[in-house]
């Protein structure tokens, strides 16, 4: 089976988890602290905090934000699950907005309509990698949480993804550009905010008891610790970062081979007239994390595409439309690519014949 989605791990990781392993030591250390130095250079920002997963960054973020309890946080309706779960997980209402067809992006456009007196944030997410017009959503002048989990290596206005909101997240789970089984990443225009974050990852208990042994002149009790808030345990471990070290440098290899997948499938379906292709400018260095097209017959062509060995999905199912959130507000674009929109695969350990194979068979589908 061609997998939609997949990871592109080599004897090097094997390497880098095994002397950790041979280290005795895999907790929280010294692999955390330099993927989190050397992440934070990437994306050229001095606050960057790994925690152990882009759902609980998320959580973080939010509560990072400090908002009235049951403040309104405007969301697309079309994305992960997690985004809408940390905003009712630290006490706030998501109000889902709608996005746009062309780029499945939320704009300033979408989220307008849905300001209120009680907003207290917005959530944007680079869906699929593509940077999210910021711009004019900045210019609302209303705190924004950025969703970078799909736009590990996406730039924007000469920045990184991630670094251009007040508070931004990302995921290093097993698909992710970058991948280390599981991981995620925090980082903040605020340095006192990303201090505080550190604070908060580990049960809000600021210094380790052995850090303060052996790392102080004169250790003093330091079995006893000062619990600033009440939080729970979100701690990256060395063995994923020293993954995570490893795929940090494989980042610029990798992205060059999902890119030029990519721009295979944009050649191919460019002239077939019942396909929407992704839009791409030249403005923008896109995440190249998923290829999303849109197409009328689209539960057949994935019933069709499964059948000859080729799994696709769609990300994602609007979260409007679950029953959970109690949404009754149509989103139009929203439901629109519910019906329409197909991720189709795109990892960099695709072979050249499989991506022929997956084109091939596309186009075949309506020939
Ligand atoms: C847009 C988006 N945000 C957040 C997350 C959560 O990241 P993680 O899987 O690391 O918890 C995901 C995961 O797929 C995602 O796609």
């Amino acid at each position: 089976m061609i997998s939609v989605f997949g990871s592109n791990f080599g004897q090097e990781e094997i390497e880098a988890a095994s002397k950790t392993i041979s280290a005795q030591w895999v907790g929280i250390g010294k692999q955390v602290q330099a993927f989190e130095e050397k992440f934070a250079a990437f994306i050229e920002s001095d606050n960057f905090l790994l925690v152990d997963s882009g759902s609980n960054a998320l959580f973080m973020a939010v509560k990072l934000l400090d908002l009235p309890p049951a403040s309104e946080i405007i969301l697309p309706s079309f994305t992960w699950v997690a985004c809408a779960q940390a905003v009712l997980m630290a006490g706030h209402r998501p109000v889902f907005c709608d996005v746009e067809r062309g780029t499945q992006n939320v704009s300033a456009a979408t989220i307008k309509p849905h300001i209120t007196p009680k907003t207290g944030a917005i959530m944007v997410v680079h869906y699929a990698g593509k940077p999210v017009d910021i711009s004019p959503i900045l210019a609302l002048g209303i705190p924004v949480i950025e969703d970078a989990a799909h736009a590990v290596a996406a730039r924007h206005l000469g920045k990184a993804c991630g670094t251009l909101g007040d508070v931004g997240i990302y995921s290093f789970d097993s698909v992710k550009n970058l991948a280390m089984g599981e991981g995620g990443g925090i980082t903040c225009k605020n340095a006192s905010l990303l201090q505080k974050a550190r604070q908060w990852r580990y049960c809000g208990i600021g210094k380790s008891g052995f850090q303060q042994a052996t790392h102080t002149k004169t250790p003093h009790r330091w079995w006893e610790y000062t619990i600033t808030d009440p939080f729970i345990k979100m701690l990256p471990t060395d063995l994923e970062a020293s993954i995570g070290l490893v795929q940090l440098d494989k980042l610029a290899a990798n992205q060059a081979k999902r890119k030029q997948i990519w721009q295979q499938y944009q050649k191919a379906f460019a002239p077939i007239n019942w396909i929407i292709c992704p839009e791409e400018t030249d403005t923008e260095a896109h995440g190249y994390f998923s290829y999303f097209i849109q197409v009328p017959e689209r539960d057949q062509l994935a019933h069709y595409l499964l059948e000859n060995k080729i799994y696709t999905t769609l990300r994602y199912h609007p979260l409007h439309l679950n029953k959970v959130y109690a949404s009754s507000t149509p989103l139009p674009n929203c439901e629109h690519l519910n019906e329409t929109g197909l991720n189709i695969p795109l990892h960099p350990r695709l072979t050249a014949e499989e991506v022929a194979y997956v084109i091939e068979k596309i186009i075949n589908f309506r020939a």
